[in-house]
């Protein structure tokens, strides 16, 4: 039954799933706010122009990857593969270019119509951050420490190494691009069929080649940073003079150019060796032109994305939050199940997390609650009903109070301060 599975390259975030995502994204942006940033989001699609010129027509994800139709007015829309384009389009189109700099942080799926495997998905999910309208080389150290940042409170930064490069500007990458296809034209018909195709369409990025072959081609290829202008040279000087005053250690990689079109100066990647092929977690870069291409203002700009789905397979230690309190009548009388029912809602509105044991006999709801990991199970008998409590164990020692339902709320408070925050433990 095709149709009673998830469509290939998405899944579903079952509450653990969902826990560790919510956990990465929550991380993020408290970091992320700590250094200035605000929250944005955008449409999950836009029009296919809005992708397709700043991400290059010759780039993989344009070529190959969007999911692109037209809807029933026949307007031709792209669901959204990566977020930068759309902050962008939405400084242009809110007319905020004169509220400049901009910081934004978004969280969101992300759609490409890739070959799936561990960590590469074709519905993903990403947060980034956008430093937009500054042309300073701070700005790109900024954005790379606060990457880093990010990274260290998730409790992954050791085990990634950081990968700087720069592009340097259009003058910079037209030198290199000619000088590079001169080089491999010799040895084009050696090339990988991919790398063949895009020696004529986007010679740079045969730069980030898998294949061998391909790799020990490059070995004696000329390399980028030899080609950067004096200006482009002082700006990726200042770029990584800051990240070592910031004490942040990088790894040079001429190498390095990304899969989009829209960089230029700096480009970087925190890459890990723990996910197999698809090891780059986090990645951005300076992209000066993209405003230009969708049609707005110059606009100098810096930002990186990650994976939330490579962040939450890095660190496993994060739990879905159960809820504090069970509840459960100790018979199936409706009287009693009706005051245990409003007892529960008395607690949540309280602002306690509170879940009522409905199925089963008393055993039954026992085992249950032994199982869901509450810090107290409450046990509504006519006995103590009658008497106006329950009675409450404390599922960390066994031990059984009666309670009066009139302080039931004070008392839970009183013992769950300090514990109450269960779950995300990452
Ligand atoms: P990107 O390198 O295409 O850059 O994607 C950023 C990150 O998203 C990757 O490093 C990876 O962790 C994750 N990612 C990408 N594709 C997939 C996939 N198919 N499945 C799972 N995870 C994936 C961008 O998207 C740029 N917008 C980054 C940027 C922001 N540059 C400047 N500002």
């Amino acid at each position: 039954m095709e149709l009673l599975q998830p469509v290939r390259g998405t899944a579903d975030l079952l509450p653990e799933d969902k826990a560790r995502h919510n956990h990465v994204v929550s991380v993020a942006l408290d970091v992320a706010r700590r250094s200035g940033f605000q929250e944005i989001a955008t449409p999950v699609f836009e029009f296919t122009q809005v992708f397709s010129r700043p991400l290059g027509a010759s780039s993989d994800v344009v070529a190959k990857e969007t999911y692109s139709f037209e809807d029933r007015g026949g307007t031709g829309l792209t669901l959204r593969p990566e977020g930068t384009a759309s902050a962008m389009r939405a400084v242009i189109s809110n007319g905020l270019t004169q509220s400049l700099p901009l910081r934004w942080f978004y969280a969101g799926p992300m759609f490409r119509y890739e070959r799936p495997q561990k960590g590469r998905m074709r519905q993903f999910h990403q947060f980034g951050c956008e430093l937009i309208g500054l042309a300073s080389p701070l700005a790109d150290a900024e954005i790379i420490s606060l990457g880093a940042a990010i990274l260290s409170d998730l409790n992954v930064l050791q085990r990634t190494t950081l990968h700087l490069n720069s592009l340097g500007d259009q003058e910079s990458r037209l030198a290199y691009r000619q000088a590079l296809i001169d080089y491999l034209k010799q040895y084009r018909s050696s090339l990988s069929k991919d790398s063949q195709r895009r020696l004529d369409a986007n010679p740079l990025r045969i730069l980030d080649s898998k294949s061998e072959s391909d790799q020990s081609i490059l070995a004696e290829a000329p390399r980028l940073p030899a080609y950067l202008s004096d200006s482009a040279k002082a700006h990726f000087e200042q770029v990584s003079n800051c990240l070592n005053e910031a004490g942040i250690v990088f790894e040079l990689d001429p190498l390095l150019v990304r899969g989009l079109d829209y960089y230029s100066h700096t480009a970087f990647e925190f890459i890990t060796d723990e996910l197999g092929a698809q090891g780059t977690v986090l990645g951005g870069g300076r992209y000066d032109g993209l405003s230009e291409t969708l049609g707005g203002p110059p606009l100098p700009a810096v930002g990186f994305a990650a994976g939330i789905e490579r962040l939450a397979l890095l660190g496993s230690d994060i739990a879905a939050a159960a809820p504090d309190i069970g509840l459960l009548a100790a018979d199936i009388k409706p009287e009693v199940e009706a005051e245990a029912f409003g007892i529960a809602e008395t607690l949540r509105r309280a602002g306690l997390s509170c879940v009522m044991l409905i199925n089963g006999n008393m055993g039954k709801k026992m085992k249950a609650a032994n199982r869901l990991g509450f810090a107290f199970v409450i046990i509504a008998g006519s006995d103590e009903l009658s008497r106006g409590a329950v009675c409450v164990r404390c599922m960390a020692n066994g031990e059984q109070s009666e309670v009066k339902i009139s302080a039931l709320t004070s008392w839970l408070f009183e013992r769950l301060d300090g514990t109450a925050q269960k779950g995300h433990t990452g």
